[in-house]
């Protein structure tokens, strides 16, 4: 590993003041596989102080040992060899389970119970952090119990928050119904809206990035930018997911919240410090500049596509979204989308954002490529140099996560020829790699009253504002030809032509 020449700011953050998490869904996914290992990874670096506590609430009827068990199963085998069953023991004995329809009042009844046993055995005090891991249907009714139950309410320095999952409604008009119904139960500084993109270190890297170094700056806008793109591209298929996924589709699952923060972050002015509120304030100006989409410019500047059955690069032979468990034969749901946007402002006027996600593509990255003008005039016209490829940035977010720059290089010789090279940086090289999820920093900060990383009502309206015009048109417009790219390719067609348009191609490089 190489060190960093010089680091700067505290190594260690500081443990956490005593609380209890609450997690509602404490039996899905979510729980096993990001929750507890985060929690453990916490506990891990010394950030969890005794006094903390999680209960977990479920339908299931389960008892507190089985429920022990099974999150430590699921732990042990995210972590692998850095599973250490002591250090499991001493978080394990902090875990209790409430089981409860959540729709029924007496759940919380008893959950209030637990709470006060466990702020007996435990000496967590008053604050909560009710975590909302549940199916979206039911975020608006948990609330509204934990209201009715007095648990949302905050005594002196006891603090309760809450945060909800995505997604945040399922269009603009919902995400304001949801928000209009909690904002009955919660003041907006108990709400942490979650997108856990921002959790992760390489997107949190992004403002490090931009505003720690000088020299990008100044070339970071409309007059060096020649576009940006967006990519988050999966290899998984939707696997086990189809019933969620038919309600969703691709562009409302990744665009209005994970795809738009990360355009917020390389779209935002300098914010004036790192104070939530400034960093949030720069990022929803950043998203409010983007041009809503008319019915023809969706019709132009949007693509959805759909994957058949077809080869991953693996050789894994893998079968039609169409035909995956819980979605249907005819199925319209795309699992492909990509965009062309545009901001209004002085920074990025008519340089184009766009932005593209898909399942079963051939590789898995999620990359923001940066590509800069071509020289005003190229010198080299009587050599054999005919082309010269424009200067890119490339910033890897995962996996192999790292920064790239490409630039022109004469290669050697007697001739004039050009060569294209990266000068690269790979994290692991210089921080290794850390054990991570990405929820670590999320429930880290959702504990310690930081809202930085997380959405504030204005910024989750915003990119519902943005999508909801491209979903009436696809709604209205039923997809004509899917499938409508194979599995193990870079989507359909359309969408390289989206670009090809324009005098551009997507960067498929991982
Ligand atoms: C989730 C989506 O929010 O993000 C999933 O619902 C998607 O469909 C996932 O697979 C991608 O997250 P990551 O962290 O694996 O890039």
């Amino acid at each position: 590993m190489t060190e960093a020449t010089e680091t700067t700011g505290s190594a260690t953050a500081a443990p956490l003041a005593p609380c209890v998490l609450v997690i509602f869904g404490a039996s899905g996914d979510l729980a096993a596989r990001k929750l507890l290992p985060a929690l453990y990874n916490l506990a891990a670096a010394r950030l969890l102080p005794e006094a903390f506590a999680v209960v977990g609430l479920a339908t299931r009827d389960l008892e507190v040992e089985a429920f022990r068990d099974a999150l430590g199963q699921a732990v042990r085998e995210r972590l692998g060899d850095a599973f250490a069953p002591e250090l499991w023991a001493g978080l394990a004995r902090r875990l209790y389970f409430v089981a409860g329809n959540l729709r029924a009042p007496e759940t919380y009844g008893r959950l209030q119970a637990t709470l006060a046993q466990v702020a007996a055995a435990h000496g967590t005090g008053g604050s909560a952090l009710f975590y909302l891991s549940t199916p979206p249907s039911l975020f608006g009714e948990v609330v509204r119990r934990l209201g009715e139950a007095g648990l949302a309410r905050e005594d002196g320095a006891a603090w309760r928050r809450v945060v909800i999952e995505k997604p945040f409604g399922h269009d603009l008009d919902s995400a304001r119904a949801l928000d209009r119904e909690i904002a009955q139960v919660l003041a907006e500084r108990q709400i942490y809206r979650i997108d856990h993109y921002l959790g992760k270190e390489t997107v949190q890297n992004i403002l490090i990035f931009r505003f720690a170094n000088g020299i990008f700056e100044p070339v970071w806008n409309r007059r060096y930018v020649d576009h940006v793109q967006i990519t988050v591209a999966e290899q998984l298929g939707v696997e086990h997911r189809g019933r969620y996924y038919e309600e969703t589709g691709a562009l409302r699952d990744m665009v209005p919240n994970h795809l738009l923060q990360l355009l917020s972050l390389i779209a935002m002015e300098p914010p004036s410090s790192f104070d939530p509120e400034a960093v949030r304030n720069e990022k929803g100006k950043a998203l409010s500049g983007i041009q809503p989409m008319s019915p023809e410019e969706v019709l132009k500047w949007t693509v959805r596509g759909q994957y058949g059955d077809g080869t991953m690069p693996d050789g894994a032979v893998v079968p039609a979204y169409r035909s995956e468990p819980y979605v249907a034969a005819g199925s319209p749901v795309e699992t492909y989308a990509a965009v062309k946007l545009l901001i209004d402002n002085w920074r990025w006027a008519d340089v184009p954002f766009y932005l593209r996600t898909g399942k079963r593509l051939p590789v898995r990255t999620t990359q923001i490529v940066i590509q800069f003008k071509r020289v005003p005039f190229s010198p080299f016209r009587q050599t054999p140099v005919d082309h010269l490829s424009p200067n890119r940035l490339v910033l890897r977010l995962q996996p192999d996560e790292g920064i790239s720059l490409r630039f022109s290089a004469k290669v050697p010789g007697t001739a004039v020829r050009i060569g294209v090279v990266n000068m690269d940086f790979c994290y692991a090289d210089y921080f290794g790699s850390q054990p991570s999820t990405g929820y670590e920093t999320l429930l880290y900060d959702a504990i310690n009253g930081d809202a930085t990383l997380f959405q504030r009502a204005d910024s989750v309206e915003r990119g519902w504002g943005v999508v909801t015009p491209i979903l009436d048109v696809w709604r209205a417009l039923p997809p004509r030809a899917f499938p409508n790219y194979a599995a193990g390719t870079w989507g359909p067609e359309e969408a390289d032509q989206l670009l090809a348009r324009d005098g551009r191609a997507w960067s498929n490089e991982a």
